[in-house]
């Protein structure tokens, strides 16, 4: 059976006056490979953020396994592996 795995339906973002998301939408199904591509500065670590609930979305729907990415945090970290390529990590 297919599940809805990720949910993003309209979702925009600004920062300010900026508008960094300004209309995504795309769902992820279990079982499927997603690549998420861009250029520079096309929005991918911000989307991932929202999704991750590290970011507040201004408009949109972000949802993963059925669940408010940003309200539910919690549930949904207990059930998702992230691997950052752009990480820092203390000196
Ligand atoms: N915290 C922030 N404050 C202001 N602008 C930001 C912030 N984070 C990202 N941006 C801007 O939003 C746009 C998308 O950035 P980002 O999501 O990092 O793109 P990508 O990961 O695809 O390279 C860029 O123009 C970036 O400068
Ligand atoms: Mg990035």
């Amino acid at each position: 059976m297919m599940t809805k795995v990720l949910h993003i339906e309209h979702l925009q973002k600004n920062f300010g006056n900026f508008k960094a998301l300004k209309d995504i939408s795309f769902d992820v199904n279990s079982g499927e490979v997603f690549a998420f591509i861009g250029p520079n500065s096309a929005g991918k670590s911000t989307t991932i953020r929202i999704i991750l609930g590290l970011l507040r979305k201004t408009a949109g729907i972000v949802e993963v396994f059925g669940e408010d990415a940003f309200k539910k945090p919690v549930e949904i970290h207990r059930k998702l592996v992230y691997v950052p390529g752009d990480i820092y990590l203390w000196p």
